[in-house]
């Protein structure tokens, strides 16, 4: 049975075909008058004059443009803080994020610190501190993290010796409005394309291996993965199809902004463990999710095997009866997908040392109320460091 709930989307879609173009125009019906545009200084955005044409946008409507570029993946705190800086001393009403889940996450926490007096990072030690955040836009140029619609900023703490990566946030982060174009992701290098898929995909994972079985959820979530297995390759083998790119495009939105995930437990111990090593590494997001979530498939599938087999036979088609046999061949046929899609799933095929297992396994463990993650087995430090060995080779 689903708990009680409350969803309120609150971001307002205008997808496809120059969906950006009106972009000076929603603004300022939404009444902004001086907007911070923050992008990452990405090479594609100056060769398709993209960031001059959005400027332009909005300058024609009559609305200033301040702006700050230089978002890195993995976002950095000290950018935040740049960001807050400025949006305050300019006075500005309004933020876009012209990109992805980097720049976009940047944008909510500047627009969070500019409504709070403290500093910003008290908001990710202590999330009850949220309660405002400057409207957001966002021109989506990459389909990956979702955080067009969903709640949550992923910031990097840059700091100290250690980065430290977590999320901050709540029900007003959700952007304000969000333009989705599919042509624009036209130019999305494979790799990055691939880590988009994936990460979709575990988006929808986190949320349906929950101890909650809800049939109209599950079935939506089901489809959902039965179609990137379907048009992530497409997608990678035709990158400039319109069809292809805008299913992948809606798939992630729709994919975290808890759709299918409102009113029941969730996992998001694949996400904790994940973060970990792109703290450590810088690894890309999705690719992190690659290497471990399989060997955390495999580390908890004992204690849920009708979830794990229910999984394989309705995403993957497998026709096996046994359940244990058809949950293990559902954890094979993921690692499949994902290397299918030209990532790795152990940190030996990322490249990446295997030194700092301990200190990611403590970290994950360390940042989580009582240190504990998960709802389809609980994890503990312990637990994080058993996972991170599977993943090894
Ligand atoms: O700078 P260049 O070389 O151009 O590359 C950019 C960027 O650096 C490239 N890019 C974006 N659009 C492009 C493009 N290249 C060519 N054509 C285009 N149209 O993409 C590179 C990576 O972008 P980034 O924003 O870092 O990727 P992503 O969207 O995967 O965001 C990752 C961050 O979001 C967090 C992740 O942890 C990570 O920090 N997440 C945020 C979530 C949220 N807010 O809800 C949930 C997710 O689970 C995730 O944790
Ligand atoms: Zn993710």
């Amino acid at each position: 049975m689903l708990n009680n709930f409350r969803h309120h989307l609150y971001t307002d879609f205008v997808f496809g075909k120059d969906a950006e173009k009106s972009v000076g125009k929603e603004l300022k019906k939404l009444g902004a008058t001086k907007v911070l545009i923050m992008h990452d200084s990405g090479k594609f955005l100056y060769d398709t004059g993209l960031l001059d044409a959005i400027k332009k946008y909005i300058t024609d409507e009559g609305m200033a443009v301040v702006e700050l570029g230089g978002v890195l993946p993995n976002p950095r705190l000290s950018l935040v803080r740049k960001g807050i800086e400025l949006a305050k001393a300019e006075g500005v009403d309004f933020i876009l994020a012209i990109g992805g889940g980097s720049t976009i996450d940047t944008c909510k926490a500047v627009g969070m610190g500019c409504c709070y007096d403290g500093d910003v990072w008290d908001l990710a030690v202590d999330r009850s501190k949220v309660k405002k955040m400057l409207p957001l836009g966002v021109v989506l140029t990459y389909p990956a993290t979702g955080s067009e619609s969903s709640t949550g900023a992923v910031i990097s703490n840059d700091d100290g010796e250690f980065k430290i990566k977590t999320s901050m946030g709540g029900d007003m982060c959700r952007p304000t409005i969000a333009f989705e174009n599919p042509e624009l992701t036209y130019t999305l290098p494979k790799y990055l394309t691939a880590c988009g898929v994936c990460d979709m995909y575990v988006h929808i994972l986190e949320r349906y291996f929950s101890p909650v079985n809800f049939g109209s959820m599950d079935y939506m979530a089901e489809g959902l993965l039965r179609a990137l297995i379907d048009f992530g390759p497409k997608v990678l083998a035709e990158p400039d199809n319109y069809e292809y790119r805008s299913e992948i495009m809606w798939i992630g939105t729709i994919a975290h902004n808890n759709t299918v995930g409102v009113g029941r437990p969730q996992d998001w111990c694949t996400h904790g463990l994940g973060h970990e090593i792109s703290a450590m590494y810088d690894t890309a997001h999705g690719a992190t999710l690659t290497i471990v979530g399989p060997h955390w498939m495999q580390y908890v599938y004992k204690d849920n095997i009708a979830r794990f087999a229910r999984y394989a036979r309705e995403v993957y088609r497998i026709d096996e009866a046994d359940d244990e046999k058809a949950a293990l061949a559902g954890i094979e046929a993921t690692k499949e997908f994902y290397k299918k899609m030209g990532l790795p799933t152990s940190f030996k095929e990322a490249g990446l040392p295997t030194d700092g297992i301990e200190h990611m396994a403590h970290q994950a463990a360390a940042i989580k109320p009582n240190g504990v993650m998960g709802c389809m087995k609980q994890l503990h430090e312990e637990d994080n460091l058993a996972i991170y060995k599977l993943s090894i080779e």
